[in-house]
């Protein structure tokens, strides 16, 4: 028997080069070991969107096509919206009375975000919903309604993963052994770092490289990337480990990457030849990943059908748990 693998990702955006190396191409590989679910988390996102439905909407069937670009494979695994899974909502009502409130913001990551938010909006934290204090709760129901049982994730979500385990801790102490406990799977890239070389890539920092982007558009970004401050002549000796470029090389230049670094640190290579080495490398890389992009893009009834296929899967295997779980709260009284 395959393991299950289940992993969320909120349509808020496309993926980037960040989201690809941290934690998508992995996704891939694990494809052919592993029993896979990929969860767009619309429900979750709205937890912080509510107020921007659309937002929401316009990005799920651009992050399927994402995934179907990268190599997902709907033959192999079973991509699915949250919210065409009610099941989850109603084991999420049923895990909620499994967790207290002060556990809840005492989650780091819950904590965080609520520090995040009181600093964005400068109130004491009022704005903060009960459906956004309790998310964690609903992704413990992502979860277990799949009996996953890895769950690969960035280290953030790791207080995420606890808590659903203390949930179903509970739950199989409380009502009798019905749903097992998951374990998360670490990446082992580090997070990667946006052009401006702040610690994180990210859609509001303005600093991504998205899987989608047109060559020029690349051109242009990289062009832009911060290198080495001291280095102001073409044959000025430069620190690569200063340089988002060769930052970027490291992903893309595979084969290269010595010869670029001792260039680099002799001064025998000018800043805009290795950008534009870079560019090259990233668009051959990309290349596969925008041809398959268009396809889909010409192709939207097969991505809905893929889309509509994968919630039919996933709500079955939703549906066995509930039953299971409606069991054993005994609040099954039709069945037999
Ligand atoms: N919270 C995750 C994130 O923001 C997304 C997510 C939703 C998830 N449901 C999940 C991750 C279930 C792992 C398992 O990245």
């Amino acid at each position: 028997m395959k393991k299950t693998i289940l992993t969320g990702i909120r349509p808020t955006g496309n993926l980037h080069i960040g989201h690809y190396f941290g934690a998508c191409k992995r996704w891939v590989e694990y494809q052919d070991e592993y029993d896979c679910y990929f969860e767009i988390a619309d429900v979750q996102a709205l937890t912080d969107n509510f107020d921007n439905p659309l937002k929401v909407r316009n990005n799920v069937f651009e992050l399927v096509i994402d995934l179907l670009s990268i190599g997902i494979d709907p033959k192999k695994a079973t991509i699915f919206l949250q919210s065409a899974v009610p099941e989850i909502a109603e084991l999420t009502v049923y895990y909620s009375n499994l967790v207290t409130m002060s556990r809840l913001y005492r989650n780091p990551t819950v904590k965080t975000e609520i520090a995040q938010k009181k600093a964005l909006f400068g109130n004491d934290g009022e704005s903060v919903t009960y459906g956004f204090v309790g998310y964690p709760v609903s992704q413990a129901a992502d979860i277990t309604a799949f009996m996953g049982e890895l769950i690969p994730v960035g280290e953030d979500q790791l207080p995420l993963i606890e808590q659903c385990r203390e949930i179903v801790r509970k739950f199989n102490n409380i009502y009798g052994t019905t749903l097992k406990e998951p374990e998360a799977i670490l990446g082992k890239n580090p997070r990667i770092k946006g052009l401006d070389g702040s610690l994180k890539m990210g859609k509001s920092l303005g600093n991504a490289i998205y899987l989608a982007d047109s060559p020029s558009v690349i051109k242009e970004k990289v062009m832009g990337a911060i290198t080495d401050p001291d280095k102001i002549r073409k044959d000025d000796k430069a620190n690569p480990d200063k340089c988002m470029v060769y930052y970027y090389h490291q992903l893309f230049s595979g084969k290269d990457l010595n010869t670029i670094n001792k260039e680099c640190q002799e001064g025998l290579r000018g800043c805009v030849a290795c950008k534009m080495q870079l560019v090259d490398n990233i668009c051959n890389y990309l290349e596969p990943i925008r041809k398959r992009r268009e396809y889909y893009l010409a192709h939207m009834d097969l991505v809905k059908e893929i889309i509509m296929e994968g919630n039919k899967k996933a709500r079955l295997k939703a549906k066995d748990t509930l039953k299971k779980v409606k069991h054993a709260m005994k609040i099954d009284y039709f069945e037999q």
